[in-house]
């Protein structure tokens, strides 16, 4: 195997390890993925889009499919309940 393959390994192996120790995953997986479009003035704008619990999580779906980003439905569920505490609180 060649150094890089080591590396990539590595990292993949310590993914959830790193993973584990962050108190906030849902705050970290929007803070690295989702602000580069919108900020929270989306969530919580009066002309919001999001009537529901449910138009949360298929809009949570959509930009992240979007963004080609293959989350874990637990992901996506994690970060729609996320959003939901912080601005949403259907
Ligand atoms: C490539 C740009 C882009 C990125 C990055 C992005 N989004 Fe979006 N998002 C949009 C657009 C465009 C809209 C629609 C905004 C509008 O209609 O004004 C939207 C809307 C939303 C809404 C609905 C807002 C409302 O009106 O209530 C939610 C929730 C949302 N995004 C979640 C996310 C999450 C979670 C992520 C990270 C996985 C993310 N977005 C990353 C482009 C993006």
């Amino acid at each position: 195997m060649t150094p890089l393959k080591y590396a990539v390994l590595a990292g993949f192996l310590l993914m959830p390890l790193a993973s584990a120790t962050v108190a906030e995953p849902a705050l970290e997986l929007v803070q690295q993925n989702c602000v580069s479009c919108h900020q929270s003035e989306v969530y919580t704008r009066d002309d919001r889009l999001m009537q529901t619990y449910d138009d949360l999580l298929a809009q949570v779906r959509r930009c992240e499919l979007n963004l080609g980003l293959s989350w874990f439905d637990e992901q996506i569920e994690q970060v729609a309940r996320h959003l939901n505490q912080e601005y949403y609180k259907f």
